[in-house]
């Protein structure tokens, strides 16, 4: 702050996780406003947080972002930029912002870092710029950076549904207990964006149609045995959308591939922990690294077992964004 006052710094701090679909998002309707052309459904983690303070600098010409203590001037920081634009208009403000962030997950890695990084600085961006947004309107927000940031302004279990631009945000779902495994085989930088990779899709796979249709099926399925307490339907609907997902994706013209031998090593694995009475079911994003569904009672046994094809962390239900710390 300047010493006479005239131009008073705001600052906040926001925290939020990532989280992993149980229903996929794959394919916009609108790559502008980000409106999926089907609904999603995903619980949100308890680890690997990001955390952003956004900070106004009154006279700057422009942004700057740092992740983990590197500044950034790549697309990651024009990214950053656009979505600042976008509370700014909202805000109507012209001031440019410093933007700080810290990810505990590997960044690109199909580890959803741009679900919690997004979450995370729609949360600080809009404080710092004075607005108040409900969770409705902050989840819109959000959607804006990256389709499924959406979903982890929301605690545990959430649906983001398709629609336009006032009605597509996510919301909290009904849900039985669960927990999740990841197991981490590649923490580098995915080799095709998921943006590029659903345009792609979209516009290349023979399946594409197919693929939109049943995934609107597997939500409005997944959405009552939620409500129902099915876990075991709750498990098969999320292993099976995730190979239809990565099976649309593999039918693009140029080909894209993001699972690894290994990943499908994963998936044979934990086919053979619930043979042996273990509940357990394998989902993964836009990369190799897989994701593990169980429950509170057997997530141990299934950490453990997995635990020799690469780091395994365990996670539970997370919170949504949250601010950790505000100044005006
Ligand atoms: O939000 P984006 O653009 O990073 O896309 C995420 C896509 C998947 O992680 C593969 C699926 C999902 O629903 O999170």
């Amino acid at each position: 702050m300047d010493s006479d006052g005239a131009s008073i710094m705001t600052k906040a701090t926001a925290k939020a996780n990532p989280n992993i679909a149980l229903v996929k998002y794959w394919g916009k309707r609108d790559e502008e406003l980000i409106l999926p052309l089907a609904g999603s459904l995903s619980l949100t983690l308890d680890i690997l947080p990001t955390t952003t303070t956004v900070s106004l600098q009154p006279g700057a010409e422009h942004d700057t972002f740092r992740l983990n203590g590197n500044d950034k001037t790549d697309t990651s920081a024009s990214r950053v930029t656009r979505f600042l634009d976008l509370v700014r208009e909202i805000a109507g403000s012209n001031e440019h912002a410093h933007v700080e962030s810290t990810n505990d997950a590997p960044t690109g890695a199909g580890l959803a870092s741009s679900a919690s990084g997004f979450a995370a600085l729609a949360l600080a961006a809009s404080k710092a710029y004075g607005l108040d947004l409900d969770a409705k309107d902050l989840s819109r927000l959000a959607r804006r950076g990256s389709g499924s940031a959406s979903r982890s302004i929301i605690p545990n279990i959430a649906v983001w549904r398709e629609g336009d631009d006032e009605s597509s945000f996510a919301e909290s779902v009904e849900a039985p207990e669960l927990r999740m495994a990841i197991v981490t085989l590649d923490s580098g930088q995915k080799a095709v964006s998921s943006r590029e990779a659903m345009r792609r899709t979209r516009l290349t796979s023979p399946f594409h149609e197919a693929w939109i249709t049943s995934t609107r099926a597997s939500l409005e399925e997944m959405i009552a045995v939620c409500a129902s307490g099915d876990i075991e339907r709750i498990g098969q609907i999320t292993e099976s959308h995730a190979l239809r997902m990565h099976a649309v994706i593999q039918s693009t013209e140029p080909p894209i591939r993001y699972l690894s031998g290994r990943s499908i090593d994963v998936f044979d694995a934990v086919k053979g922990l619930r043979d042996s009475g273990a509940y357990a079911y394998a989902t993964a994003d836009a990369g190799p690294n897989v994701a593990v569904l169980s429950t509170p009672q057997d997530i141990d046994a299934v950490a453990r077992s997995l635990s020799n094809f690469g780091d395994v962390r365990v996670a539970a239900p997370g919170l949504g964004a949250r601010l950790v710390e505000e100044n005006a």
